[in-house]
């Protein structure tokens, strides 16, 4: 049986600008412990990775943000905390749709488009370490301006009820957060490294404006993305790439 560390306390708001600086406010203040989720069913200022907005349809999708203690964690192994919360993403999801992969850094792609953003905003001091775990899956919104954009209801062809996926979502974090005392760090960084999206696979990646094929090596545990550039493995940064 694994002690449940996330969702001991759930918060649900109809509205708000966006979970995660909320619940990290609440966080900072003592209102709230570590494990705690808040999910909203409409963010009027979704927050994306470096400073984008993430839309979200009113009430279609799973928007949800969980409090972390980090004092517990060394520095250097902060980064398992996204491998485990992308990997358990992907087993939560591969219950059904099959094709999940994870594109680094922190994105899950089902049938090759993006169903999942996650945004992890830490702040960390000498004397405190918190996170948010920002989670955005797309669950029955069934149009997006973004192209390469998919729901679970799209791929599916079925509707779903957001407040049960939270449950089960909730359950495969705490199976494997348990799993992670007895796995370690090295296991969650194997299992996101073998499940990157186009790994091994000759793709085209932009970087400065330039486009170049190249094939995904591995990440690291700096949270860089090795990929082989013209049969030179090149150290790529969150950002430096699009592809
Ligand atoms: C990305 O892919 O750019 C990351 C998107 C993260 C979206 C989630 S939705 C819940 C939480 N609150 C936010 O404002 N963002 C994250």
């Amino acid at each position: 049986m694994s002690v449940p560390i996330v969702g001991q306390k759930i918060i649900h708001l109809e509205s708000v600008e966006s979970t995660n600086p909320y619940l990290l406010n609440e966080f900072k203040n003592g209102r709230v412990s570590s494990g705690t989720v808040l999910h909203a069913d409409i963010q009027t200022k979704g927050r994306g990775q470096r400073m984008k907005e993430w839309h979200s349809e009113p009430f279609a999708n799973l928007m949800l943000s969980i409090a972390a203690d980090l004092n517990l964690w060394k520095i250097q192994n902060i980064i398992s905390l996204n491998h485990i919360v992308a990997v358990s993403i992907q087993e939560f999801l591969k219950g059904y749709v099959n094709d999940v992969k994870v594109k680094w850094p922190n994105d899950i792609m089902v049938n090759d488009k993006k169903m999942v953003g996650i945004l992890i905003e830490n702040q960390l001091s000498s004397s405190q370490r918190r996170s948010v775990i920002g989670i955005g899956v797309n669950i029955n919104q069934q149009e997006f301006n973004a192209p390469r954009a998919t729901s679970l209801s799209l791929e599916t062809g079925k509707f779903f009820k957001i407040q049960e996926l939270i449950f089960e979502l909730i359950a495969v974090l705490n199976k494997n957060l348990n799993d992670f005392q007895q796995k370690g760090e090295a296991y969650y960084f194997q299992l996101f490294n073998e499940n990157l999206w186009k790994l091994n696979e000759t793709h085209p990646f932009i970087i400065d404006d330039k486009t170049i094929e190249g094939q995904i090596v591995s990440s690291d545990l700096e949270g860089q993305l090795q990929v082989s550039l013209n049969g030179e493995i090149v150290d790529i940064s969150n950002g430096q790439v699009k592809y």
